[in-house]
């Protein structure tokens, strides 16, 4: 097969807001060792994405500069040592960035099979989500079956994938939204009970419900004392964005008294041996849920490639539910 050599892709022509994701004809990327080249049909959109477009979130230097974190589409190429995939192979990846475009590298343990039933504008919305709440709530946070489980920002990408996970999981799953629609939304996917966060106190709710073992969050800032005082005895607090802020001033007598674990991660700057770790648990514990019924992709809204822009102001109105995602040209 014989590849184009050059694509459409959005790059980010200067740091700014959605309207500086402008059309730019690009070099299709070459395949290094361990590496596949996706020829993507759909790609996700993610909160990251609109960080790196404003600035704020620089991409790895190893990564393409595109943003992109996530796709699915055919193999079209494929580097040195790659075991795993055919040409032609239709697989859905967590991309080190580059996915706002019509061909994306990544290395070939961080694509998956398309899981059974799924298209592929499904199955694009998959990688980012799943490997961010998989190894946050169960690698991370350990999450049981059981346990009182919270995410906030319910409604989200990340939400509506960890309310699902850890439902099927068996865990009690609690979440905040910031409207009474969005939380109905989420209550619909299995969380036992969604708070509008502008008319209820999460933290007072946790009282009564003797406190949550394990909390998700994305907003920190002035939620960070409130996320202690709703965890549980020897509950976690797993740190995964910090919306409304990255420092705080703590009291460390409330996590040595009540034995609290405080920890985050961030799924991008981590090595290629950490991700395919990853891309083997979503495999083997994700994929099936999916096959069972007990997860699905909840999609808001699709886009052209080329409404990029509009893509990133939905997600910034903060009204979607689910996730947003693009279809690229054939
Ligand atoms: N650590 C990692 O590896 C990793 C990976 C992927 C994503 N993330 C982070 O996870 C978060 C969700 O990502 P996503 O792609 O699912 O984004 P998303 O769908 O846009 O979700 C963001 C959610 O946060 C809420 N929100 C927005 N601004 C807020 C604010 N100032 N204060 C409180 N809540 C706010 C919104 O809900 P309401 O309108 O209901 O408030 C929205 O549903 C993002 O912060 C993203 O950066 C982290």
């Amino acid at each position: 097969m014989t590849l184009a050599s050059s694509m459409l892709a959005m790059e980010i022509s200067v740091p700014g807001g959605p309207d500086v994701l402008l059309p730019a004809s690009l070099p299709v990327p070459v395949p290094g060792h361990g590496q596949i080249i996706i020829h993507l049909a759909y790609t996700g959109v993610n909160r990251p994405d609109a960080l790196q477009r404003a600035g704020s979130y620089a991409p790895p230097a190893s990564a393409s500069p595109l943003p992109g974190l996530e796709g699915a589409g055919t193999v079209v190429a494929m580097g040195p040592g790659v075991t795993r995939w055919q040409i032609g192979d239709k697989v859905c990846a967590l991309l080190p960035g580059g996915g706002y475009a019509e061909y994306a590298a990544c290395h070939e343990s961080h694509a998956l099979p398309i899981p059974e039933g799924l298209s592929l504008r499904e199955a694009a919305c998959l990688p980012e989500t799943c490997f961010t709440v998989w190894s946050n709530i169960v690698m991370r946070g350990r999450l049981k079956a059981g346990e009182r489980f919270l995410v906030h920002g319910g409604s989200s990408g990340i939400g509506t994938t960890a309310v699902q996970i850890a439902a099927a999981l068996g865990a009690r799953v609690f979440a905040t939204a910031g409207s009474d629609e969005k939380c109905r939304a989420v209550e619909a996917l299995g969380a036992e009970t969604c708070f509008n966060y502008k008319t209820a106190d999460f933290s007072e709710e946790a009282k009564k419900l003797g406190g949550f073992d394990l909390i998700l969050d994305m907003v920190g800032g002035p939620y960070l004392p409130r996320n202690i005082r709703a965890l549980a005895d020897d509950g976690r607090l797993v740190q995964i964005a910090f919306l409304q802020g990255a420092k705080v001033e703590l009291n460390f007598a409330e996590i040595m008294m009540r034995r609290l674990t405080l920890t985050g991660s961030t799924l991008r700057p981590q090595s290629d041996q950490a991700k395919a770790a990853i891309a083997q648990a979503v495999e083997s514990h994700i994929w099936p849920m999916i096959a069972a019924g007990s997860f699905r992709v909840v999609i808001d809204s699709e886009y052209a490639l080329t409404e990029a822009p509009a893509a990133h102001w939905r997600m910034e109105s903060s009204s979607h539910i689910g996730k947003i995602v693009m279809k690229v040209p054939d």
